[in-house]
């Protein structure tokens, strides 16, 4: 072994959520890194987009449809991937929705849906790519959780539960598989500047007042979760399994 070895050329990555934002500055940072990519998205013509940039540059990508809130879509986007890359090797549940929600009033509907989004769709993507992880003794799954986890959120306390749930998850996860070679993290980013979090960063002051409010003192940028995931997903980091690295400038530690 060469030290430190962050590659994962020809792993096979399918990410979720991933045309816009923290997934995609993942998806870029591994194609990159020598991964063959599978941008998933429920927004399949930004997805096409953004794999053909990643083509264009000579990676290997491929843009899949679907939405995380219907489980029964699961099994198809793992069919398209394995059609066309003929495995998956690295699973990154980063589709998420997170809604601001007056509890006491807050929609069943609304609540079922971010439930499947968030915890229901990763539990079934774990168990579609989990057995051909298993079999060829080699897999990575990394879920995206959130700060929030930590801090608990009165505005949206459904989402922040979810976020519980998936870091549980993934110690679960961890535990069980991790005799067949397989490592599962998860990623709990900060407050991010990406197109969700649009109404905290509309101007350039706001971007910098708000950054005040981190100990690092800026807010995240997509780019800032993608070398975490490299590493999680690469040789160098084949011995962390279970934990959630909070990527966050320091602000779990409020
Ligand atoms: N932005 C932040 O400050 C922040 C903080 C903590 C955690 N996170 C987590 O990071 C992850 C990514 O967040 P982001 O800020 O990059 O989001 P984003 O809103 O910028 O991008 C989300 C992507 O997911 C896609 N998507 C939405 N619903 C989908 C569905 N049902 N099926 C498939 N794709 C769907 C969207 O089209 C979009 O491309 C999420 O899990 C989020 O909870 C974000």
């Amino acid at each position: 072994m060469t030290y430190p070895d962050f590659s994962v050329k020809n792993r096979v990555a399918l990410v979720t959520g991933s045309a816009r934002g923290i997934g995609l500055a993942i998806v870029q940072a591994l194609a990159s890194a020598g991964a063959r990519v599978v941008i998933q998205d429920i927004d399949k013509p930004i997805a096409e987009i953004e794999a053909q940039k990643i083509l264009s540059d000579g990676g290997q990508a491929v843009a899949v449809g679907g939405d995380c809130t219907n489980l029964e879509q699961a099994s198809a986007i793992v069919s398209q991937v394995r059609e066309r890359f003929g495995v998956i090797d690295i699973l990154i549940n980063n589709a998420a929705i997170q809604q601001w929600d007056d509890f006491l009033s807050y929609p069943v509907e609304q609540m079922v849906r971010q439930s499947y989004c968030n915890m229901l769709f990763p539990v079934r993507m774990c168990q579609l790519v989990l057995p051909g992880m298993i079999e060829r003794k080699w897999g990575r799954i990394i879920n995206i959780s959130s700060v929030q986890s930590l801090l608990g959120n009165a505005a949206m306390p459904v989402y922040a539960m979810s976020k519980s749930a998936i870091e549980n998850l993934t110690r679960g996860l961890a535990r069980r598989y991790a005799k067949d070679g397989i490592t599962v993290n998860a990623i709990g980013p900060g407050w991010f500047k990406t197109d969700r979090t649009a109404q905290d960063f509309q101007t350039p002051e706001q971007i910098i007042e708000n950054g005040k409010r981190v100990p690092a003192g800026r807010v995240g940028f997509p780019e800032d979760c993608a070398g975490l995931a490299v590493l999680l997903c690469s040789r160098a980091g084949e011995y962390i399994t279970g934990q959630t690295i909070y990527v966050d400038g320091g602000l779990h530690l409020r």
